[in-house]
């Protein structure tokens, strides 16, 4: 178990900034997911961890401690890929062994460590048979058997669950938050799935174009993202986003002939600020469909039926503005409205998120 701090990290692969001035302090036993579309430099960030792949620039520290210079296998880290990379002429049992058999672990003690580890992935009878006479999830388990096999002080996960299906997946992300919770060691864990990251993280870091745009915890970022993107890419269906421009004690509605008073704490916020171009965001749960304009105090806007598609326990209905724009409303049991219908979107003051459009900056977040 170590506390992990990168300290202005940065990698440059010939004229690629993979990584740029990445800092983050973890605490021992934190699961960190680190979350962005591809290309964003994950990978990246988890190999300079790892010590695979060397830093252009900055400092890895391990419980305080400087191992930018450090070989992998001094840096006592298992990393799970998301092929898995079983050796597929060797069996369950000999794939486990590998790594202690290499360290000249003594027989008995590996035998030991294999049924114990076998037995808690619940792979105790698999231990015969070969990757390709597995399914996919136990070729998982092994994958995560294997490094576990001894306690690292740091795990590395890299999308492991991206071969699974989605069953699967669900079963195995709960298993893995049960065995880190377990085994208290220190996670880094990347995923493209934001339901992924939101159940998985005690804190999530959300990367864009090598860059750390923000780190904080699941609700944290829901409630509170510093820009559009963070707010755009935590939470499905995305947030909406309406533009507008700033007047008096409201803003106005760029594309739509509509102005809303602001409430006291966006007022208070915008004030704070010299935004004049803005970003209204407001999540597509809290968006509410009616028949009928609100009453005072709440943001109406008129808007058409596109499309209703059903997801199981809500339904996402997509609505059409008079400017064109599509706003995602998702809503709770059964509706009436289809396709062609005209509605009325209501939305209420203390759901608004408001954005500095110009600085891409959160002026105002949901109240706490
Ligand atoms: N060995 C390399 N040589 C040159 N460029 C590289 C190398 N490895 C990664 N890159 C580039 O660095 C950037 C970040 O890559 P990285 O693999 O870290 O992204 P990622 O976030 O893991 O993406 P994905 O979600 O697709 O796995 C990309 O532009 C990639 O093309
Ligand atoms: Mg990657």
């Amino acid at each position: 178990m170590a506390s992990v701090e990168l300290r202005h990290v940065s990698k440059r692969f010939a004229d690629v900034s993979a990584v740029e001035d990445f800092s983050l302090e973890t605490s021992e036993g934190e699961f960190i997911v680190l979350v962005g579309p591809s290309g964003c430099g994950k990978t990246s960030t988890m190999r300079m961890i790892a010590g695979l792949e060397a830093v252009s620039d900055g400092q890895i520290l391990f419980d305080g401690e400087d191992v930018t210079d450090r070989l992998p296998r001094d840096r006592d880290v298992a990393m799970v890929f998301q092929n898995y990379a079983l050796f597929p002429h060797l069996n369950v049992f000999s794939n486990l062994a590998f790594g202690s058999q290499l360290r000249k672990v003594p027989r008995a003690d590996i035998e030991a460590r294999v049924k114990h580890v076998s037995r808690m992935l619940g792979i105790g009878d698999l231990l015969e048979r070969r990757p390709r006479e597995l399914s996919g999830g136990q070729r998982q388990r092994v994958a995560l058997g294997r490094a576990i096999m001894r306690e690292p002080r740091v795990f590395l996960m890299d999308e492991p669950l991206s071969n699974l299906d989605a069953a699967l997946r669900m079963e195995m992300r709960s298993e893995i938050i049960k065995l880190q919770e377990r085994l208290g060691i220190t996670t880094f864990y990347v995923t493209h799935d934001q339901i992924e990251a939101l159940s998985m993280g005690d804190r999530i870091v959300v990367m864009l174009g090598g860059k750390l745009q923000q780190v904080g915890t699941p609700m944290g970022l829901y409630e509170q993202p510093l820009n559009s993107y963070v707010a755009g890419f935590i939470g499905s269906p995305p947030m909406n986003f309406l533009e507008g421009v700033a007047n008096d004690s409201g803003v106005t509605l760029t594309t739509l002939n509509a102005r809303f008073e602001l409430a006291d704490r966006l007022l208070a916020s915008l004030r704070q600020s010299s935004a004049r171009d803005l970003l209204l965001g407001i999540r597509p749960e809290h968006v509410l469909l009616s028949d009928r304009p609100a009453s005072d105090g709440v943001y109406t806007l008129s808007a058409t039926v596109d499309t209703v598609e059903p997801l199981g326990h809500t339904i996402l209905v997509r609505a059409r503005l008079p400017s064109q724009q599509l706003l995602n409303v998702l809503v709770g049991g059964k509706i009436s409205w289809r396709e062609g219908d005209k509605v009325h979107l209501i939305m209420r003051p203390e759901h608004i998120y408001l954005f500095d459009r110009t600085a891409d900056r959160l002026l105002c977040g949901l109240p706490g």
